[in-house]
Order: C-alpha cells, then sequence, then structure tokens
C-alpha cells in the first residue's frame, strides 16, 4: 500500500523550505493548514466597484482556530529540544491547540486561562485532550506575565505562546496560502487583533513570499480591535480589557511592536469595532454566506462592514480608512479565524429562540408547511 499520503499533509510538510525544521525535527501534525479561501459573493456586491472579497476560513484547522498552524510547528521543536511540557496563557484556542498537539507528542500541557472568560467548547477542547487547566483570578494578560515569569524561573517547560517564535513561522503559512490560491497577493487584508502575533505572522509570509517573486504587491495589512479591549488603537495598555469575543479580550499584546511595524510598512491600519458590530457581523455571515464563526472572527468582517459604511476619511472612531482610494476590482482577504462552535453560549445568550415542540403529526407539519 502506498503510505506516503500519510506525510504529506500539514504545515511542516507542505512549507518545510520557509519552516525552521530539519530532517531532526520530530512533525507533530494533525494535518492542520491549506485551508479553504472562500469567495463571498454578497461582501464583494457590499463592497462593489468590481471589489472580490474572500475568506479564509481558519476555523476548519483540526482543533477549529489558526492557531494549528503555529503549534504543529511549536510542538515539534519542543519535541526536538527535548521539553518534556509545554505551557501557555490563552484565550482558549492557543490552549486548545497546544492541548491537542501535546497530546499528540506525548508530553505535558499546563494551560493558565483567565477565570469565567473562556468560551465553553475551548475550555472542553483543554480538558479533553488531557491538559492541566489552570483558569487564574485575572486576565489573559496576567496570564501572560506569570507563563513568562515561568520562562525565566527555569522551570521544565517550553513556552508555546507566541512569544515562542515558531508560533509566528507557522502561521505565516496562512499568507503563502492565500498567494498560491490567488495567484497574487490581496490588496488589502483585514484580521482581527488580540495579542496581535496573527497580523505580524501573515505580513512575514507576504513579504517572503514577495521576496521570492511569487507575488508582485504587498497587501495592506488592516486589524480590528474590539472597542473595549483595543491598546494598539488608542496606543496605550488596557488594564482592564472587555469584550463579548472573549479570544481577543486583551489589553497588553505581546506582539504589539511587530504588528505596529506591520501596519505602518504596508500603509495599512488598526481600527476598533463594536461588540454590537462584531455579534451582528457574526450572525450575517452565518445567515447570508453559510459560514460559522465565533465572535472574535468576526471582527474582521465587522471591520469590512464598517469601513464600507463609514467609506470616508477617518473620523474619532474610524482609523484612515482602508477602503479610501482603494483600486476598483481589488482583492479583499478577510481571515476568519476560530470556528463559531466553539462559543455557542453567545449565540444563544443573543437570543436564538426555539419554539415549543409541536404535536409529533402530519398534520401539524403540513400545517407548518403551508
Ligand atoms: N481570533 C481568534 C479566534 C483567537 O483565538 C485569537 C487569539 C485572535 C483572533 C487574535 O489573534 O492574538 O494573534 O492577534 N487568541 C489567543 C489565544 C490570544 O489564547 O487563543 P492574535
Amino acid at each position: 500500500m502506498d503510505r506516503s499520503f500519510l506525510n504529506d499533509r500539514g504545515v511542516i510538510a507542505r512549507w518545510r523550505p520557509f519552516l525552521p525544521v530539519t530532517d531532526a525535527t520530530p512533525v507533530v501534525s494533525l494535518n492542520e493548514g491549506s485551508t479553504p479561501l472562500i469567495h463571498s459573493p454578497r461582501l464583494s456586491q457590499i463592497v462593489g466597484r468590481g471589489c472580490r472579497v474572500f475568506l479564509k476560513y481558519e476555523g476548519l484547522n483540526p482543533t477549529g482556530s489558526f492557531k494549528d498552524r503555529g503549534m504543529t510547528v511549536a510542538i515539534s521543536k519542543a519535541l526536538e529540544a527535548g521539553a518534556k511540557a509545554v505551557i501557555c496563557a490563552s484565550t482558549g484556542n492557543t490552549s486548545a491547540s497546544a492541548a491537542a498537539y501535546a497530546a499528540r507528542a506525548g508530553i505535558a500541557c499546563y494551560v493558565l486561562l483567565p477565570a469565567g472568560k473562556i468560551a465553553l467548547g475551548k475550555l472542553v477542547q483543554g480538558m479533553v485532550h488531557g491538559a492541566r487547566c489552570v483558569t487564574i483570578d485575572g486576565n489573559f494578560d496576567d496570564a501572560l506575565r506569570l507563563v513568562r515569569q515561568a520562562a525565566d524561573s527555569g522551570a521544565p517547560v517550553a513556552v508555546v505562546n507566541s512569544i515562542n517564535p515558531h508560533r509566528i513561522e507557522g502561521q505565516k503559512t496562512a499568507a503563502f496560502e492565500i498567494i498560491e490560491d490567488l495567484g497574487e497577493a490581496p490588496d488589502a487584508h483585514f484580521l482581527p487583533v488580540g495579542n496581535a502575533g496573527n497580523i505580524s505572522a501573515y505580513w512575514r509570509g507576504y513579504n517572503e513570499f514577495h521576496a521570492l517573486g511569487r507575488s508582485t504587491k504587498l497587501p495592506r495589512m488592516v486589524g480590528f480591535q474590539a472597542a473595549g479591549a483595543a491598546p494598539i488603537f488608542h496606543g496605550k495598555v488596557v488594564e482592564q480589557p472587555e469584550t463579548v469575543a472573549s479570544a481577543i479580550r486583551i489589553g497588553n499584546p505581546a506582539s504589539w511592536e511587530m504588528a505596529t511595524a506591520a501596519v505602518r510598512d504596508s500603509h495599512g491600519t488598526v481600527d476598533i469595532v463594536t461588540d454590537e458590530e462584531i455579534l451582528s457581523a457574526q450572525r450575517w455571515l452565518a445567515a447570508n454566506e453559510g459560514i460559522f464563526v465565533e465572535p472574535a472572527s468576526a471582527a474582521s468582517v465587522a471591520g469590512l462592514l464598517k469601513c464600507t459604511r463609514h467609506g470616508q476619511p477617518a473620523s474619532e472612531v474610524c482609523a484612515p480608512c482602508p477602503l479610501r482610494q482603494f483600486p476598483d476590482e481589488g482583492v479583499i482577504v478577510c481571515t476568519v479565524t476560530g470556528h463559531g462552535l466553539k462559543d455557542a453560549d453567545t449565540v444563544l445568550k443573543g437570543g436564538a429562540p426555539l419554539d415549543a415542540p409541536i404535536q409529533a403529526t402530519w398534520e401539524a407539519i403540513s400545517a407548518l408547511l403551508g
């Protein structure tokens, strides 16, 4: 039997020459990456002028978020270095991914989570994969501070937050895939920003392929933070970040400087979207495009919809508009970072009414169907 197919999937298998791995690296993979780039006819129509909008649906990774791209590299490298345990702080997705890849690698995983602020599906993922899930009486920024302290203390654990450079390396592959799918880089790339690793990773990926001549242009990087958790937008640490989009409830992003450089060098911007805009974009995407994403993921689409509403130059709530002077027939990619099923609670809390049961008779059903 030809078993070669077993090894030809996953981020490291597909992008090995661009990643910090060698033949000595034991590859820990769950066939992550190669996610679909889905054309969105309705968003394209809303933007108008012949522009095309695509959604990079990262919720279709093995643990349901983009984190798997970086985790395959981080866990493989940790194993190569002889680590017996890994640790991370998380708003839920990094921990779900770390737990799954650590289980696969056969090493221990510790996760520090802000108590009461993790979507249930993500918490369950960490638990079922056998991670030691520790909730703290503090927010994500506190958890990350403690993880840094664990690293500095010399404790025998490898940190797999995005302060681990292997995470960013793995995550940049999403930009490679987009260039391969489109045959060119997009004109603008919209994505949610929390700890700010992903926007930095995409920018690195776009630059690497541009330098190799695989694309002729670079996109404007456009990041969206939740209005109540927008340190980069405001240019200062937010001590008590608050947003319904728990994945990006972060007040002091680790990759702040890298993200700021990506935005500056790409002539992009960082803007904010309100919780209402986020939830409304989440519902819109599910109802109109058949794509169910978690609230944080909807921030990119909420941002695009906001841009089409404001359309014109900066106001107090709208950073310099990325759609201003946007080329006709331009291409926009929005990354939707995580699957909606991770956070069913938020949808239910928003009121998803289920009618009382009806009689189990054909008469009742046929009356319903008219
Ligand atoms: N979208 C989702 C679904 C996320 O889980 C995160 C980050 C982001 C966007 C923001 O990406 O941090 O690279 O700017 N989640 C981290 C976690 C913080 O712990 O799972 P970023």
